[in-house]
């Protein structure tokens, strides 16, 4: 189950509706099916929400018309009740004094509903947390606030980032974690809390991400930050140096295609990141199990063929089967891939794998992430925000990060051109994906380190475009797919000029006797001769060829989706950070 959500909260001198409102534009990316505003005022608490998008939900209900120094906005991405104006967040208790936001699954939440509807609590909603706002409410008939809270919150069971406002207190705004990143950014007389960074960064760059059990109490000039019974604790601030452009489109129509461009610029921060007490746990380990998601998984899949290349005992593992299939010990060193770094199937594996006492690197984009708490060693992507819900920028940067674990950096000093001279290829590309925009199934094939890349091209492909693809080692079609290979099916053929060229100019035969439409990334001459289309790759170090393959994969899916009518930026069911197993 996907279950996310962006919170914001302010509380200061401005007018807290049109902070909520910017913050919760960045936040989109985390759910986008409905979206809500609360604001406390002299006249009590209002709240506005309903189904749709923050620009017209915003404009429909005029958000920024509300008055009031102190609110709570959220972006929602329904797990519990579908997406409707009842099911949005923010949620009331039943006297309208006690408002709240959530992110997470309340697993328990049957249970106390039950309980609190027999002591006569009214639900408007089908979500999992309003429960949570009823739970205050009975709470706060013998507590104070702040009590009234973490009592409520011991009584939960599952995963949340909570902000929580009173009307009768609109001093604080009290929030707490666990399972679900929150984080508060630190202004002069206005203090903020977000669950990411971008949505405060208008606004402040300094910022503490609570961790996993921490409750806090955020005013207009401080914050108190204590465990769940209340005992203080301490937390480090970090100050990023990110500005709001880089979470701009830069003049692009759509994130991806920018984060795409984007490739050829940033590749040489990535290439500089720091690498060596991961490369030291890689050198000394026996034996290395690599798990990730998704994109991710594809650049760990690669990272385990360099490295059994070179003769090391190393596997990838879809990160959510990890647990079931996996068999590490203390000689085992873990590397978990995720650009978001709080991937849930990814955080449970590393939770397994710590158990058995492993060592673990982790490689991601988002600086004070969960990963970052986790691992014995870390290597940040430097990839900058990648907004687009199709990861394209951080896939690269992650391929950069597997070459440098087995590789001197040096091997890389061309990718940054290699990257660009791909981007110059886009208008063919753009005619190319006319071709394809109409078809209803596409196969992509590689062999060799190119596997993995048919198989990111084609999730890619598939997840914008919603055209059904699949992706094969090419000597796997004879097995069974060729029966699907008739008159006019694309396929894509990931086919450089290297040992694999031979083995898969017969695969690439096999289909065109069946008459499919081949789309070749090749610099092999025969195989050119064979396509219906080629895509021109450079003659370059061979083991390079990855970071070339890739460039025109992204373009086709974004071309192809574009021309489909879809936004690329926000594929339909998914979500950028998947916080929930
Ligand atoms: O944040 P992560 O890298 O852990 O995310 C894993 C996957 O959800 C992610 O790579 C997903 O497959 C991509 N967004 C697809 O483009």
């Amino acid at each position: 189950m996907i279950a996310l959500c962006g919170i914001i909260g302010y509380i200061g001198n401005q007018k807290a509706s049109e902070i909520l409102v910017k913050g919760l534009k960045h936040l989109e990316y985390r759910g986008y099916d409905s979206v809500g505003v609360a604001i406390a005022n002299e006249q009590g608490i209002d709240i506005r929400k309903d189904k749709g998008m923050i620009d017209d939900v915003s404009i429909n209900l005029g958000f920024v018309s509300m008055n009031g120094h102190i609110g709570l906005g959220h972006n929602r991405w329904a797990t519990h009740g579908a997406p409707c104006k009842e099911n949005a967040h923010p949620h009331f208790d039943c006297t309208k004094k006690i408002v709240l936001v959530h992110n997470g699954v309340i697993e328990n939440y049957l249970r106390l509903k039950e309980e609190l509807a027999a002591k006569g609590h009214r639900f408007v909603s089908d979500t999992d947390s309003e429960v949570i706002a009823h739970l205050m409410e009975e709470q706060s008939k013998t507590d104070k606030p702040f009590y009234a809270f973490i009592k409520s919150l011991k009584k939960l069971k599952g995963s949340y980032a909570l902000a929580v406002m009173f009307a009768d207190d609109k001093e604080h705004i009290y929030i707490a974690r666990k399972g679900s990143p929150l984080i508060i950014g630190v202004g002069k007389g206005e203090m903020f809390c977000a669950s990411d960074i971008p949505a405060m960064l208008n606004y402040t760059k300094t910022f503490i991400p609570l961790e996993d059990g921490d409750v806090a109490t955020i005013s207009k000039n401080g914050y108190k930050i204590s465990d769940i019974e209340g005992k203080a604790v301490e937390r480090k601030s970090i100050t990023v140096d990110w500005d709001l452009e880089m979470a701009e489109k830069g003049g692009y129509p759509h994130f991806m295609l920018k984060e795409i461009n984007d490739q050829r610029h940033f590749i040489n921060e990535t290439i500089a990141t720091d690498v060596s007490a991961a490369k030291e746990l890689v050198d000394k380990c026996d034996k290395i199990d690599i798990v990730a998601c998704g994109t991710s998984y594809h650049a760990g899949l690669l990272l385990s063929y360099l490295l059994m290349r070179k003769g090391r005992n190393a596997r990838a593992y879809i990160a959510s089967d990890y647990q079931f299939i996996a068999n590490p010990d203390e000689n085992t060193l873990v590397i978990a891939i995720t650009q978001s770094g709080e991937t849930a199937d990814v955080l449970q594996a590393l939770k397994f794998a710590k158990e058995k006492k492993t060592k673990i690197v982790g490689i991601t984009n988002i600086v004070a992430s969960s990963i970052t708490r986790i691992a014995d060693a870390l290597v940040y992507l430097n990839a900058g925000l990648e907004i687009g819900v199709a990861a394209t920028k951080t896939f690269m940067a992650q391929l950069a990060v597997a070459y440098m674990l087995v590789y001197p950096k040096e091997k890389l000093e061309n990718v940054r051109s290699i990257i660009a001279g791909m981007l110059e290829k886009e208008n063919e590309i753009k005619e190319i994906a006319a071709k394809l925009k109409d078809a209803h199934d596409a196969f992509f094939i590689g062999r060799g380190i190119s596997v993995p890349i048919a198989y990111e091209g084609s999730l890619k492909f598939k997840e914008i475009s919603y055209i059904h693809s699949e992706a094969y080692p090419g000597g796997e079609l004879k097995h069974g797919t060729l029966s699907l290979i008739v008159k006019g099916i694309p396929l894509i053929a990931i086919a450089p000029d290297d040992e694999t060229a031979p083995k898969l100019m017969g695969n690439i035969k096999e289909t065109k006797a069946r008459g499919a439409i081949v789309i070749s990334i090749t610099d092999n001459p025969e195989i050119k001769k064979e396509s219906d289309y080629v895509i021109e790759l450079p003659k370059i170090d061979k083991d390079l060829y990855p970071f070339a393959e890739i460039v025109p994969l992204q373009l086709l899916a974004y071309h192809v989706s574009v021309l489909r009518g879809n936004n690329p930026d926000k594929p339909r069911n998914l979500a950028k950070s998947v916080t929930v197993e």
